[in-house]
């Protein structure tokens, strides 16, 4: 299931990566996904193009190979998730390996054990690795920290969604054959969303123009220093963007109010036709999901010709095949 160096060559240069004969690399270091953060462009490219290996699995009549057989992976999920434990679930189930599912809600959490604890105990019956959801910044890279086996960061708090940044990456270049000097739109509640952060780090790495919009009570603090540019037009966002990606208002993690009504919000923010209609005319529609339809978007928007918001849920199972066999390792399909 390795990519090889012509594929990864020709991927690289698609995904707008190193040149050619530029640094390659065939493994990731260290024994985690944290966040796109500790990820060099040649990293990315290398999952992206295990992807496009690990797709391939899913297209066929029995999608089930046994590349991970014998390995134990726990996925523990301290906050709700549709799209991401299930397609973790459906990955780790693709490659053969041995899974099991942790909620808060039915373990000991709900009697006072610690996060700590909690993986102490997990790691006594020896899992190769633990996918974790936390609403914590931080909780994912705590966890490494005192874990020998690997940690997979499936979400933590306002900090880093790494393998959803991916996924979004891999549907960008199915679409756009690459991401370099492609405007990437990104709109919404900037200020709580992880996925905007790992986006940000992905789309500059890999040469993307980006471009960040939401209102100014949801603006981080010098976001422009991380290479977008900020506006809290929309109409200046999607003029000629080549990508739309839209943030969902994350009402669990505002404390107080960030904008009048949600009325106002869409009137001011929202994704409609008419701003669509602005932007390139092969643009894609994207949003990680869970939808708010009236508020961040449009339903005719999000079910719209434009959208790719499905094949993102699709390709997240690819994506995650990827980091699960190139963090845990195993045979050759
Ligand atoms: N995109 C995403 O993380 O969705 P879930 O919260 O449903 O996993």
């Amino acid at each position: 299931m390795k990519a090889t160096s012509a594929t990864a060559t020709a991927a690289r240069s698609r995904a707008g990566g190193p040149p050619s004969d530029g640094p390659k690399t065939t493994r990731l270091r260290g024994k985690d996904l944290l966040g796109i953060s500790q990820l060099s462009p040649e990293e990315i490219v290398l999952i992206l193009d295990t992807a496009d290996a690990m797709k391939e699995i899913g297209a066929r009549p029995i999608k089930k190979v046994p590349t991970l057989r014998g390995k134990t992976v726990v996925n523990l999920f301290f906050e709700p998730s549709t799209r991401t434990r299930t397609s973790f679930e459906i990955a780790e189930k693709r490659l053969s390996a041995d899974t099991l599912n942790i909620a808060s809600a039915t373990s000991s959490v709900v009697k006072g054990e610690t996060l700590a604890d909690t993986a102490l105990n997990i790691m006594a019956m020896a899992p190769d690795l633990i996918v974790l959801r936390h609403a914590a910044s931080g909780a994912a890279d705590f966890l490494a920290r005192i874990c020998r086996a690997g940690i997979i960061n499936a979400g933590d708090g306002a900090h880093e969604h790494p393998t959803q940044a991916l996924l979004d990456a891999f549907t960008i270049r199915e679409h756009k054959g690459g991401l370099s000097r492609l405007k990437v739109a990104i709109v919404g509640d900037l200020l709580h969303s992880r996925v905007l952060r790992s986006n940000v780090q992905l789309l500059t790495k890999l040469g993307a123009d980006v471009w960040v919009c939401g209102p100014p009570t949801m603006m981080p603090p010098g976001i422009e220093r991380l290479g977008v540019t900020k506006t809290t037009s929309i109409d200046a966002a999607v003029e000629g963007a080549d990508v739309i990606m839209m943030l969902r208002i994350q009402l669990e993690r505002m404390e107080g109010a960030f904008f009048p009504s949600f009325r106002e919000y869409f009137a001011v923010f929202g994704l409609t036709p008419d701003r669509v209609a602005r932007a390139q005319p092969d643009v894609i529609i994207m949003h990680p999901g869970p939808m708010n339809r009236g508020v961040e978007i449009a339903s005719e928007v999000a079910d719209g010709p434009y959208s790719v918001i499905l094949e993102q849920v699709t390709n997240g199972v690819a994506v995650r095949m990827a980091v699960l066999y190139l963090l845990a390792g195993g045979i050759e399909a």
